[in-house]
């Protein structure tokens, strides 16, 4: 997968990144919702960032999408605005080679240029290359919850990490 590249989300995207994202919400704790979303509900999602104008990007490779990065309000309330969290999701084919680190690079890029002045990580404790990925491109730990999640029959801490953009 040397020739990814990097590039704005259009609507043709929905159907791949509704499948990315499914497999991680019906297999996996890393995101903490338990129904996977269809794609009218993905698209409705995508629609919102597009029109707060917040970064979604695209990776692909060989004319397909392989994985997608967006910001999005840290928390609804306005003194909020300037904060975002980050989410990255690369199919499972594309893991494990570097994009992760090339698609945060250009979404904190975005970010800036989106305004935001920090960006949160939020990640299930036990997911040691989402943390190592954010460590590396300079994130801090912030600070740790214990037990807030339950999925798969177990409870789930989660971390946050932070960076100055
Ligand atoms: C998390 C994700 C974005 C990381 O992107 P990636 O391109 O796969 O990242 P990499 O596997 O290249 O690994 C990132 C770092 O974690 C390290 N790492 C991988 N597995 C690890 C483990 N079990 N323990 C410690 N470090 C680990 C890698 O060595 C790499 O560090 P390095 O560059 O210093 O060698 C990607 O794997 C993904 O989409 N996963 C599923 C969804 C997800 O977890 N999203 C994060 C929510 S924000």
């Amino acid at each position: 997968m040397s020739d990814v590249t990097f590039r704005p989300f259009t609507w043709s995207d929905v159907p791949a990144l509704t499948e990315i994202y499914r497999h991680y919400v019906d297999e996996t704790v890393i995101t903490f919702e338990t129904e996977a979303p269809g794609e009218a509900a993905m698209a409705e999602r995508f629609g919102k960032l597009l029109d707060l104008g917040h970064p979604l990007i695209i990776a692909e490779c060989g004319g397909r999408a392989i994985g997608y990065a967006y910001a999005s309000f840290y928390r609804p309330r306005a003194a909020y605005r300037f904060t975002c969290e980050d989410s990255i999701y690369l199919a499972k084919d594309a893991v494990g080679k570097g994009i992760g680190g090339r698609l945060l690079d250009e979404l904190m890029a975005q970010c800036r240029v989106a305004g935001f002045k920090q960006m949160i990580a939020v990640i299930t404790a036990e997911r040691a290359n989402s943390v190592r990925l954010h460590e590396k491109a300079g994130f801090r730990h912030v600070g740790r919850y214990e037990a807030v999640g339950y999925k798969f029959d177990r409870w789930l801490d989660i971390v946050h990490l932070q960076k100055a953009l």
